[in-house]
C-alpha cells in the first residue's frame, strides 16, 4: 500500500483512534464503519457478522446504507459476502463491468453495484464476518489503496472485538408490522413540483423503538404522516398490520387510524377548558375497548393531575398527559413527531422515561427527532438525507432515557 498517500494514512489513523478511544464496541464499529463511508464517499459500508450460533449465516450487523437491509442475509459461499468470509480472502471487485468475479446484482435490492470490496476478519481464535462496502458515491471506482483501507480496517475491528469480553449478540427483533417499498411524496407549488420522498423502503417490527433522524425539512414528518394515515404517497407500497394500505381512500385510512394508532406531536393539543382526566375521555368515548382513564394516567405519573387543567400544567406533564390519552386506544403503534422539542432538558427526560415505559410494555414507536443523543434510545436509528434512508444502524444495547445528557 501507498502509505505515502495522505489519505490513506489519515484515514486509518481516524479508524485506529476512534476504535481505541469508543465507550463500546457498539460506537467502535459505528464510527469506523462511518469514517470509511466518508473518506472513501463509498454509497454503502456493512459490517456482517456470522451467527454460529443461530441459524449460521452472515447477518448485517452495522452499516449504513440507502436501503434497509436488516433481514438480508448471506449463506455462506453465496455472493461476494459469503464466498469472501468462506476462502476467508478479500474479494476487490474495483471495477464490475471488466470483473464478472463481483457480488451478483441480486447482492442489494435496489442498489445497483458497480464496484465493492469484501474483507473477512477475524482474531487468531475466530472467524466473525466480513466487511464490505459498496459503490464510491457518484458512480467512480474503488482503488486499490481504498482496498487496503478497509483490509486495515477489517483487523482493526477483529482486534475490538476480540479485546471486548462479551459475545457479539443478534438482535433480536419481532416479524415487521409496518413495510414501506418505494414510497414516494411529491408536492406541487404552482408549476414546481418538490420531491420529498423518492423511494423510501423500510420495516418497522413489532415492539421496536425506531427513531427517525434528519435535518429539518427533509421530509421525517411526512413520512410519519403517510405511516399514521394522515397523508397519502404520491406511488408506493405500504402494508401496515398485515393489511394492505397502497390505494387505501380516505374513509379506510381513517379507520385505520383511529383503531391503531397513537399520536403524540410536539406542540400539546389538549382541549383548554377540560382537564385531564375529561381530555382521555373524549378519546375513551370513540373506540370500542379503551385501557381504563386511571391506568393511562398512573402510567404517566400523571394520576394526581387528573383533575388540572391544561393551563395549570407545565409542558412536561402536559406531554405525559398527551402520552395517557395516546395510550387510552391500545394503540398497536405510536407515532412520536418531535415530542420533547418544545421541552427543557429536564422535562424531556420526564417524557422519555413516560415513552420508554410504553415501548417496554410491547407497544411498537417510530418517533421523529433531531436530536441525536435521544436517538441511543431507539432500537434502530434511520437517518433520511435527499427523500432516502441515508443511514440505518442497530443500537445492540438501547440506552436509558435516565442516561441521556445534552
Ligand atoms: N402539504 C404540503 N404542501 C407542500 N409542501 C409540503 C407539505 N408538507 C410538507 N411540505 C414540504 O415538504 C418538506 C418536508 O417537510 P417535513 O416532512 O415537514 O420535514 P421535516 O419534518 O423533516 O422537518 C418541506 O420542504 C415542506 O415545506
Ligand atoms: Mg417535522
Amino acid at each position: 500500500m501507498d502509505l505515502n498517500s495522505f489519505t490513506t494514512f489519515k484515514t486509518l489513523g481516524e479508524i485506529n483512534t476512534a476504535i481505541s478511544q469508543a465507550a463500546s464496541l457498539d460506537a467502535a464499529l459505528k464510527a469506523g464503519l462511518k469514517i470509511i463511508r466518508d473518506n472513501l464517499a463509498a454509497e454503502m459500508a456493512v459490517i456482517w457478522f456470522y451467527d454460529k450460533e443461530g441459524d449460521k449465516k452472515l447477518h448485517p450487523s452495522y452499516w449504513v446504507a440507502p436501503n434497509d437491509i436488516t433481514d438480508r442475509v448471506h449463506a455462506v459461499g453465496e455472493g461476494a459476502v459469503g464466498r469472501s468470509y468462506q476462502n476467508q480472502k478479500a474479494i476487490r471487485s474495483l471495477w464490475f463491468e471488466t470483473d464478472p468475479d463481483v457480488a451478483t446484482q441480486a447482492d442489494f435490492e435496489g442498489i445497483e453495484i458497480s464496484s465493492a470490496i469484501c474483507t473477512p476478519f477475524s482474531s487468531p481464535f475466530e472467524d466473525y464476518g466480513v466487511v464490505q462496502v459498496v459503490n464510491k458515491a457518484g458512480g467512480g471506482r474503488f482503488t486499490e489503496d481504498d482496498a487496503d483501507v478497509i483490509e486495515i480496517m477489517s483487523m482493526l475491528v477483529a482486534q475490538a472485538i476480540s479485546k471486548n469480553e462479551s459475545r457479539f449478540e443478534m438482535w433480536e427483533h419481532g416479524e415487521p408490522v409496518i413495510e414501506l417499498r418505494g414510497i414516494t411524496r411529491e408536492f406541487q407549488n404552482g408549476d414546481t413540483i418538490s420531491k420529498i420522498l423518492r423511494g423510501i423502503n423500510l420495516d418497522v417490527y413489532e415492539g421496536e423503538f425506531l427513531v427517525l433522524l434528519g435535518e429539518s425539512g427533509c421530509g421525517k414528518s411526512t413520512l410519519l404522516n403517510i405511516i399514521g394515515g394522515m397523508d397519502k404517497a404520491t406511488s408506493g407500497e405500504f402494508r401496515c398490520f398485515g393489511q394492505d394500505f397502497s390505494n387505501a381512500d380516505r374513509d379506510m385510512l381513517t379507520e385505520y387510524r383511529r383503531h391503531n394508532i397513537g399520536f403524540i406531536f410536539q406542540s400539546y393539543n389538549l382541549m383548554p377548558n377540560l382537564n385531564a382526566y375529561q381530555n382521555l375521555a373524549l378519546i375513551a368515548e370513540l373506540v370500542d375497548d379503551p385501557l381504563p382513564i386511571e391506568d393511562a394516567l398512573e402510567s404517566v405519573g400523571m394520576a394526581e393531575k387528573a383533575r388540572s387543567y391544561p393551563s395549570r400544567l407545565s409542558g412536561g406533564q402536559q406531554q405525559r398527559i398527551c402520552i395517557a390519552r395516546a395510550l387510552v386506544k391500545r394503540p398497536k403503534l405510536i407515532l412520536a413527531d418531535e415530542p420533547t422539542a418544545a421541552l427543557d432538558f429536564t422535562t424531556s427526560i420526564e417524557v422519555l422515561t413516560a415513552l420508554e415505559k410504553v415501548v417496554a410494555g410491547g407497544t411498537t414507536m417510530i418517533m421523529v427527532t433531531h436530536n441525536e443523543e435521544i436517538a441511543r434510545m431507539a432500537n434502530r436509528v434511520v437517518r433520511l438525507r435527499g427523500g432516502l434512508l441515508h443511514e440505518v444502524t442497530v443500537n445492540r444495547h438501547p440506552a436509558k432515557a435516565a442516561d441521556l445528557v445534552w
